[in-house]
C-alpha cells in the first residue's frame, strides 16, 4: 500500500545527432566518444521542442498509460535545469499544455538528480492525501546550454523529457524508500551560469556565458562513489538485499561510470539498465526515459523491485527503491 506508478512515458525529438556529425563540429571521433562515454547518438530539439513541449508529450504519455485525463492531475512537478523562461516555471507552461486545469504546478532544480528528487517529494504528498494523482516528469534541452566548442562536454548531452502519473495504490506495489544528499562545496565541478543574482558593484556586470562547465574526472570519481553509497544506505534502510533487485534504473550518466558502479556493487551488467548509446546523457530526463522503455519492454513483472539512483551538478546524488 503506497504511492504507484499509474503510467509512464517518454518523449525524444525528432532530429537525432550521430558522433559522425559531431566529428565535423569539434575534433573529436566517433571511437572516442563510443569508448569514453559509450554514447553513438542523441536527439536534439528544434522548432516546437521548448523544454515544455518535450515534457507535455511525455506526460500525454505517461497519463493515456495510466487512463487518466489531464483534468484528473491535482500536481506536476518538473525537474529540468533547461527550462526556456525563469519565470513562469517550466511545469506551469506543461500545465497550460496539456489543459492540466485543476493542478498546481513547480519546477525543482536537482540537476540530473531532479527527477528522484521529485519523485520522493510526490510520493510525500500521496502519502499525506492519498487522494491525490501527481504528474512528475523530467524534461531537459542541454543542446541549448552547451558549447558547441567545447569537446569535453558537447559529445555527452542530448535533449528529451519522461514522466511518470503516481497515485495511491492498495496492493502490495508501491515506493519503498528513499535517500536523498547533497553537497554544495563541490559546486564549480559542474555547474551552469545563469545571468548574475546580485549586483554589489551597482555595475553592469557581464553575464558569463549560459552553458555546461564540467570537471570530467572530478565528476567521475565523485559520481560512482557517491550513487554506490546511496544505493547501500538505502537498502539497509529498508531492510533489502542487493540480490533482490530486479533492475537498477540509474542517470544515463555514461557507460563508464555505469560499468564501474556495476563494478563496485558486484552485480552483473544485465541488471543495470543502459540506454546512453541512444540518447546521450538527458540530465533530469534521463532516469524517467529509461524508466518508461524498460516498463515498455516489459522488463518490470508485478512485485520487482527496482532501483533508481542518479548524481548530477550540486553536487546532488540520491536513490529511490520501487516495487512494481
Ligand atoms: N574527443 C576527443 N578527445 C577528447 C574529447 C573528445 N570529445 N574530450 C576530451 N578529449 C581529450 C582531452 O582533451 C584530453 O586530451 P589531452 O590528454 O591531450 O589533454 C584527453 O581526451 C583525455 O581527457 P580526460 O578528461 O582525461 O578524458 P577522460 O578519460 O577522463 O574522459 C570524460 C572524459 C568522458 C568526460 C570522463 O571524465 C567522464 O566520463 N566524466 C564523467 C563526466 C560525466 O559523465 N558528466 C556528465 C554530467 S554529470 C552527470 O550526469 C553525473
Amino acid at each position: 500500500m503506497g504511492t504507484i506508478i499509474l503510467g509512464t512515458g517518454a518523449y525524444l525529438p525528432e532530429r537525432v545527432l550521430t558522433n559522425q556529425e559531431l566529428e565535423k563540429i569539434v575534433d573529436t571521433s566517433d571511437e572516442w566518444i563510443r569508448t569514453r562515454t559509450g554514447i553513438s547518438t542523441r536527439h536534439i530539439g528544434g522548432k516546437g521542442d521548448e523544454t515544455y513541449q518535450l515534457a507535455a508529450k511525455a506526460a500525454a504519455n505517461a497519463l493515456q498509460m495510466a487512463g487518466l485525463s489531464a483534468v484528473d492531475i491535482d500536481l506536476i512537478i518538473v525537474a529540468t535545469i533547461s527550462s526556456h523562461m525563469l519565470m513562469p516555471s517550466c511545469a506551469c507552461f506543461v500545465q497550460k499544455e496539456l489543459g492540466a486545469g485543476k493542478a498546481f504546478a513547480f519546477d525543482i532544480n536537482a540537476a540530473c538528480s531532479g527527477f528522484v528528487y521529485a519523485l520522493d517529494m510526490a510520493d510525500k504528498y500521496i502519502l499525506a492525501d492519498p487522494g491525490k494523482k501527481i504528474l512528475v516528469i523530467g524534461t531537459e534541452t542541454l543542446s541549448s546550454r552547451t558549447n558547441w566548442e567545447d569537446r569535453n562536454t558537447c559529445v555527452i548531452f542530448g535533449d528529451g523529457a519522461g514522466a511518470v502519473v503516481l497515485g495511491h495504490g492498495e496492493g502490495e506495489g508501491g515506493i519503498i524508500g528513499a535517500n536523498l544528499f547533497s553537497d554544495g562545496n563541490l559546486w564549480a565541478l559542474l555547474h551552469m551560469h545563469t545571468a548574475p543574482s546580485c549586483n554589489p558593484e551597482l555595475l553592469q556586470a557581464a553575464s558569463p556565458g549560459v552553458h555546461i562547465v564540467m570537471e570530467g574526472r572530478e565528476v567521475f570519481k565523485y559520481a560512482v562513489k557517491a550513487m554506490e553509497e546511496a544505493i547501500l544506505k538505502l537498502l539497509e534502510q529498508e531492510q533489502i538485499p542487493l540480490d533482490a533487485i530486479k533492475l537498477i534504473i540509474p542517470h544515463q550518466a555514461n557507460i563508464r561510470i555505469l560499468n564501474k558502479l556495476a563494478e563496485r556493487l558486484g552485480v552483473s551488467a544485465e541488471k543495470i539498465f543502459i540506454n546512453v548509446q541512444k540518447y546521450g546523457n538527458t540530465s533530469a530526463a534521463s532516469i524517467p526515459i529509461a524508466l518508461d522503455e524498460a516498463n515498455r519492454a516489459s522488463r518490470l513483472e508485478p512485485g520487482d523491485i527496482v532501483l533508481l539512483c542518479s548524481f548530477g551538478g550540486g553536487f546532488t546524488w540520491g536513490a529511490v527503491l520501487i516495487r512494481w
